[in-house]
């Protein structure tokens, strides 16, 4: 089984070169990894919470994706949408909406900070807090078990909320009686390069101390190089390169190597503007062939809304059935025969069993769809009557319990015991559009 990564990206501002060397280099190389099934999006919901500003948020949406396109992620191998073009998504958020104890968004560090300020202003605790801020970590919630990842990189400020959405995950499954939600790991990552900024501390935009990605071009890149703070040591002088945050930026950014070099240079008296322009030289060597594909999307926002449609057809395949399951399982739509009764007879002629003897003189059945599509193969039994009985169990089940994940293909349970698989998937998703489709005929073939 494959592990499936999910992180989301606010899209209120526009990603500086820490953002790039701390979070978006590392997602896409991760998605690059044998095994990994990574879903990366665009959390726009999220930076209503702190933005009004409408065209704002719309142009954050394209420099954040025209980004990580420009950056390498391959949109054919990651899942990479909108959130907003997932409705599934708030609407999940209501379910866990009202899971949620008040007392534990009391908690949250993000609102408990805000509500700090307010005091120390003197003003009313929620001046100013809408309730998006409020419930946030309930949003994010929403956003990791609509997919059940596994595993969410995130900064250390995240940590706290993915406590959350274990929490209100294990309390959605314990109310209602199944693991429907995987509980997701948070994923730190330590050796990930958190760049200082222009001033030396963290690179972050409230400092106000970032240097630019692709924004301004070479040019902005130059000047921003050249703002960096450094210490008062002549040329000639040996220089602390483990004390300058020049060598540590110049060191995300090349081979050991190449570091190691520069680093000589320093420690034999490189002067600082020299090493600025060595500095800037690197950076644009790395940034330059990336700014122009970035450009290029930039100019083509169609190009970047087919992505996004594309990434959020693929993430609904799994949303949408997931979402009709909790439905039923918070008692939103009746479950399988009830709710089947009007359609039996539109899917229940589409859909159905058929038995045969197969080749090895075993008596099997299966589960076809309208299209003919193979849904399940039993196993073979000696006589047909048996073959029928197993056959009739199916029939009359819970088709929704009954059908289980195993690896790329799926078991009909009966009993505790595999008596049905599905055809082999070649992927997670299409595994799982599979089994949507044979609980469906199930369903059907059940209410008749
Ligand atoms: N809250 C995250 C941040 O500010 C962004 C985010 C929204 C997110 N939904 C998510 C991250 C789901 C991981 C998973 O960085």
């Amino acid at each position: 089984m494959s592990t499936r990564v999910l992180t989301g990206i606010t899209t209120s501002g526009t990603p500086h070169l820490g953002n790039y060397a701390g979070a978006i280099r590392p997602a896409i190389a991760a998605s690059q990894q044998p095994g990994i099934d990574a879903f990366y999006f665009m959390a726009d919901y999220h930076a209503l919470i702190k933005c009004d500003d409408p065209a704002r948020v719309a142009r954050s949406r394209l420099e954040i994706a025209a980004t990580w396109l420009a950056g390498g992620l391959d949109p054919e191998r990651v899942t990479f949408y909108r959130q907003s073009d997932v409705p599934e998504i708030p609407e999940l958020c209501w379910l866990l909406t009202c899971v949620t104890a008040k007392g534990l968004m009391n908690r949250a560090h993000a609102y408990k900070a805000a509500v700090d300020q307010n005091n120390a202003k003197g003003v009313e605790p929620d001046d100013g807090i809408n309730m998006g801020l409020f419930s946030y970590p309930i949003l994010m919630a929403a956003d990791i078990l609509m997919f059940n990842a596994h595993k969410v990189p995130v900064g250390r400020d995240q940590i706290q909320h993915l406590e959350m959405a274990r929490d209100i995950a294990q309390r959605f499954n314990h109310l209602y009686g199944r693991e429907y939600f995987v509980l997701p790991e948070v994923v730190i990552e330590e050796q990930v390069a958190t760049l200082p900024g222009l001033d030396g501390r963290k690179m972050s935009k409230s400092y106000n101390n970032t240097i630019p990605l692709f924004e301004g071009g070479s040019k902005a890149l130059r000047a921003a190089v050249m703002r960096i703070v450094t210490d008062s040591r002549e040329p000639g002088e040996p220089k602390d390169a483990d004390a300058s945050h020049l060598y540590t930026i110049y060191r995300a950014f090349a081979t050991p190597e190449e570091s190691a070099a520069f680093r000589t240079q320093l420690e034999t008296g490189l002067g600082w503007g020299d090493a600025k322009q060595a500095l800037y030289d690197r950076l644009e060597g790395v940034l330059a062939p990336m700014r122009e594909r970035y450009q290029d999307l930039m100019a083509n926002p169609g190009r970047i809304e087919d992505i996004l449609q594309a990434g959020a057809l693929k993430a609904r395949k799994l949303a949408v059935p997931f979402m009709q399951e909790l439905r039923e399982a918070v008692g939103l739509r009746a479950p399988a025969p009830a709710a089947a009764k009007p359609s039996a007879k539109k899917a229940g002629k589409a859909a159905r069993f058929v038995s045969f003897r197969d080749d090895d003189g075993a008596f099997r059945f299966r589960l076809l769809a309208a299209d003919g599509q193979e849904l399940l193969r039993s196993q073979g039994y000696a006589n047909p009557k048996d073959a029928g009985a197993s056959l009739q169990r199916l029939q009359a089940g819970d088709a929704a319990g009954m059908l289980q994940a195993d690896g790329l293909t799926y078991a009909a349970i009966v009993d505790g015991a595999a008596v049905a698989h599905g055809p082999a998937a070649h992927n997670p998703e299409q595994r799982d559009a599979l089994m949507a489709q044979a609980r469906e005929a199930l369903a059907a073939l059940a209410g008749r």
